[in-house]
């Protein structure tokens, strides 16, 4: 693989063995100096915390040496495009990219013009994909449940339509496996085009959750959102927020997920989000284990 652009259709064993690699560094194995000598740079048009600054440290973990691009004190705010930035970037002798963008295809799209040897890393595009995450994802829940993923009952709920995470996370269910998947939102949040295909989808939140091992909410993507569609914050939280109360209906055993960051009161509440049930910071921790794996992968 030259580039990682998304998880669908990527193998069952790539996603294994790189499971099993994040797995190994999250154990604190010896870290070989994989990327001595490579320039990487996290080229983000879009802010993040997590996916950034864990990247940064896997990178740097490696042995490389990384590049912060800052979009707002770039040269893009003179007009320059993003096919040009990284041109101009990857002129500069830099062989590894991590690159957020607002727009759907934008990375593969980078990608297109990238020179052999150099790899890019989608740190999420549009709505399409978040590949790392999805990875990370499938790692703490591995970790959470002691099970395959293939035997998990998984619950997604949330803002599907502008989500991400949400379709890297079922393009990673999939590969592994997974029977029991279950989708969750309102009416106007749920995609209608083949993102849920193979999944049991409802707008019923107690069905959704009911026997449920794992949880996974999404942060309602109020900057990506046209006005209407929910009908306020209240009556969201009220119809899809993820309480103690709700979970009673998963399983004893259940966890809950959370990519980040997290409207607090929206989808979940402060009880559960730092309650025993959440793995949210496990899925910061992983963030680093699997991104050191992806950029080994790529560029080691
Ligand atoms: N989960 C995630 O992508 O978070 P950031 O936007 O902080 O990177």
């Amino acid at each position: 693989m030259d580039h990682l652009l998304t998880l669908q259709d990527v193998p069952r064993a790539w996603i294994e063995a790189l499971l099993d690699r994040a797995q190994a560094f999250a154990d604190g194995v010896a870290v070989p100096p994989a990327l001595g000598g490579v320039a990487v740079c996290t080229l983000f048009f879009e802010p993040s915390t997590r996916t950034r600054l864990s990247f940064d440290l896997a990178a740097q973990r490696l042995g490389a040496h990384v590049l912060h691009f800052d979009a707002a004190s770039s040269s893009t705010t003179k007009g320059e495009t993003a096919a040009d930035t990284f041109r101009t970037i990857e002129a500069m002798g830099v062989r590894g990219f991590v690159v957020r963008h607002r727009e759907d295809g934008a990375v593969a799209a980078l990608a297109a013009l990238a020179a052999p040897g150099t790899a890019l890393v989608n740190a999420g595009d549009g709505r399409s994909a978040h590949p790392t995450q999805g990875l990370l994802d499938m790692l703490t829940i591995r970790q959470a449940t002691g099970r395959a993923i293939a035997d998990c009952r998984v619950a997604i709920v949330g803002d599907i339509l502008h989500s991400r995470v949400a379709r890297s996370d079922l393009h990673a269910l999939r590969a592994l496996g997974c029977r029991d998947i279950r989708a969750c939102a309102p009416a106007s949040l749920l995609p209608r085009d083949a993102t849920l295909d193979g999944c049991a989808v409802t707008q019923d939140l107690d069905a959704a959750l009911d026997g449920a091992d794992v949880v996974m909410t999404l942060r309602l993507q109020r900057e990506r959102m046209q006005d209407g569609l929910v009908d306020s914050l209240e009556a969201y939280h009220a119809g899809y927020g993820i309480t103690e109360a709700r979970l009673s209906r998963a399983a004893a055993h259940a966890v809950v997920l959370h990519p980040g960051p997290i409207n607090r009161g929206v989808e979940i509440s402060d009880a559960v989000a730092d309650g025993p049930r959440s793995r949210i910071l496990a899925q910061v921790r992983n963030g680093v284990a699997v991104r050191m794996a992806v950029l080994e992968a790529l560029l080691g």
